[in-house]
């Protein structure tokens, strides 16, 4: 019996629950929100669609009660305020560290052995934050950007090559922010070909400026932050854990010496199989990659900065 829960049940937290379930990742789903009946609402018109869609998990709602969500293997956290349009993800701190924290302890009192996903905004630094106040082993927290900037990366270079997104290889690392994730164009293939024989340079150019500023067109156009992608990459990476398929996946992850990196969590590729993060794999980047590397980390530390200055860390 595998036991995900999902707090949280705004847009993201219900798409992913429903994901979750019409992909029957695990048996049971437990969607859990502060806001009176929304969580059982949303469960009970995901469970609605089971007979149609065919799916035997059982996903259930309940209003701020952890106790229902006691013994999950993995718990994906949505909690806090998404972006309005003109807004940065970071701008989000001052709101959403505090709900991300207190949300963190109540979920490990009932699952002390699940393991974390965070996707909360901002969310490289929500991701240190659960790491570091909750004082967890680094393979049980898990930050949720990389597998979605990837798929986004991936979609814009089909359209770019007019191809099936599904036979494009692409990623995206650094942290979760519009000036801060570094699509990795050089080493995107299609069907093994790398994109740079394909694409001429100001095409992928083009591509990579789409992928980072990804969000937020998403958020423009829809008048808040998306949800069906975010959602789906959240399954995606939960199914990975569920599974034990030991995907590579990227994922904020918090750093001991890798990348040359220490006390930070960063979108690197990882491997992600029952324990969470597995093994970081550490890519060869070239100058031009580590540089934009380091200014990445250098954006993601002054916002981690910001949680001392809060004294939520
Ligand atoms: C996005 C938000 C969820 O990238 O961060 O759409």
């Amino acid at each position: 019996m595998s036991k995900v829960t999902v707090v949280g049940a705004g847009n993201v937290g219900a798409t992913c629950a429903n994901v979750l379930a019409v992909n029957e990742v695990a048996n049971q789903v437990v969607l859990i929100d502060i806001k009176e009946g929304l969580a059982e609402g949303k469960a009970m018109d995901i469970m609605q669609t089971a007979q149609l869609m065919g799916f035997d998990t059982v996903v259930t709602g309940v209003t701020n009660d952890y106790s229902k969500t006691a013994d999950s293997d993995v718990v994906v956290i949505t909690s806090g305020l998404p972006r309005k349009p003109g807004m940065t993800r970071e701008e989000l701190i001052g709101v959403n560290a505090g709900i991300v924290k207190s949300v963190a302890e109540n979920v490990l009192k009932y699952s002390p052995n699940a393991i974390l996903v965070i996707v909360s905004n901002p969310m490289d630094p929500m991701a240190y934050l659960t790491l570091k106040s909750l004082g967890l082993p680094r393979n049980r927290v898990i930050g949720m950007g990389g597998a979605l900037d990837s798929s986004r990366f991936k979609y814009f270079l089909s359209q770019a090559l007019n191809c099936n997104a599904n036979e494009v290889e692409g990623l995206v690392i650094g942290g979760h922010g519009d000036t801060t994730m570094i699509p990795l164009t050089r080493l995107a293939t299609y069907k093994g070909i790398p994109v740079t024989q394909l694409l001429p340079a100001e095409k992928l150019e083009e591509v990579a400026q789409s992928t980072m500023v990804g969000g937020a067109t998403l958020t423009k156009l829809l008048g808040t932050s998306a949800w069906m992608a975010p959602g789906a990459a959240t399954s995606f990476l939960v199914e990975s854990i569920i599974k034990d398929q030991k995907k590579m996946v990227v994922c904020a992850a918090s750093l001991e010496g890798e990348y040359g990196m220490n006390d930070i969590m960063i979108g690197v590729p990882v491997i992600i199989g029952k324990n969470g993060i597995e093994r970081i794999v550490e890519l060869e980047l070239n100058a031009e990659e580590k540089a934009k590397l380091a200014a990445s980390e250098a954006a993601v530390r002054k916002t981690n900065g910001i949680l001392t200055e809060l004294g939520v860390l």
